[in-house]
């Protein structure tokens, strides 16, 4: 199999680059070497590889400059996965591209399912969204994994900035009245090479069909929960990181106002995946102690 990843520096994209080696012949393709606001490049570059598999894992994910810069947010996030998609359907390719739980807007009080109608509240949701819709247009073969409150040990994410946070300061005020499911970069990269090759296969068999995913971690907290968990966890596991931080104080959205609303609920229902593909979720709170094991 001829793999594409593209977003090889991202949170994904790099876990991507180990997790998908198994499968086949890996190009990983980063922001310097192909640019999505350039659609006639992006299919030069597609055309040039051939590939089976084509891996999105380049996104805009500034979600509050996304508030104030729609149009590079829909360019990234919309325009350039629909063409992506369609030069996957040219080239016979499987395209599987993620998405998020901002599509939708947080107020049930259960998981979100794959069928529960998206209703965007920020640019970032909306252009995520029309991401979604371009590819489905298309007619080419595509899973569509939304995911939620990403982090892992590179990038920007929530996790990398509570320990920077705690190492400096000795209170810490954390929304505590929105509520989602942390999930581990690793886990997705894993996750998603499970997924690629039992594609591959149905596809070859000609049972492959193409669908949106959620996939996350399972059970859920708050962002207050989560920074919790991530001091704790770090205490036990590095003693001599010596965090200052002794108390981590509940606060609700409206204190800490931001451009961009957030879902209240951005949890995920990944009962589908677990039917159709056998992927099982592993606990938040178990993901997170193991990525931060020494
Ligand atoms: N992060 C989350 O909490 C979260 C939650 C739900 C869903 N998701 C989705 O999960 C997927 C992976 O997210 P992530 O957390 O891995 O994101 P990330 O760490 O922000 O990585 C995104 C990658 O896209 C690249 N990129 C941005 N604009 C580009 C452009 N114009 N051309 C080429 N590359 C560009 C970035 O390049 P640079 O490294 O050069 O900036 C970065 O490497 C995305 O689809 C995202 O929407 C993320």
């Amino acid at each position: 199999m001829k793999i594409l990843v593209l977003g090889g520096q991202g949170q994904v994209g790099w876990e991507l680059a180990r997790s998908m080696l198994p499968l086949g012949e890996l190009v990983v393709l980063t922001r310097a070497e192909l640019d999505f606001t350039q659609p006639e490049r992006l299919r030069t570059v597609v055309r040039s590889h051939q590939p089976d598999l084509i891996v999105n894992a380049v996104a805009y994910t500034a979600v509050d400059k996304a508030e104030s810069d729609e149009a590079q947010a829909f360019a990234v996030n919309a325009i350039a996965p629909g063409v992506l998609a369609e030069e996957a359907k040219r080239a016979g390719a499987l395209l599987i591209h993620y998405s998020t739980d901002y599509v939708f807007d947080g107020a049930l009080d259960r998981p979100y399912v794959e069928t529960d109608t998206p209703n965007p509240q920020s640019a970032y949701g909306r252009s995520k969204l029309a991401g979604e819709q371009a590819i489905i247009a298309t007619g080419a073969d595509h899973l569509i994994l939304r995911t939620c409150w990403v982090y892992g040990t590179r990038g920007h994410n929530f996790m990398r900035t509570i320990l920077r946070l705690a190492a400096d300061r000795e209170s810490l005020r954390i929304v505590a009245d929105q509520f989602g499911t942390p999930t581990w970069s690793r886990w997705i990269a894993d996750a998603t090479a499970h997924l690629a090759r039992a594609a591959y296969e149905r596809r070859l068999a000609a049972e492959f069909e193409s669908a949106i995913y959620h996939l996350s971690c399972a059970g859920s907290t708050s962002w207050h929960g989560f920074a919790s968990a991530i001091v704790e966890e770090s205490r036990t596991q590095h003693p001599g990181r010596g965090l200052l931080v002794r108390e981590i104080l509940p606060i609700v959205t409206a204190d800490y106002p931001l451009p961009a609303a957030r879902p209240a609920n951005s949890r995920l229902d990944c009962s589908k995946l677990l039917i159709n593909y056998q992927i099982v979720s592993p606990q938040w709170r178990d993901a997170l102690c193991l990525s931060l094991a020494p």
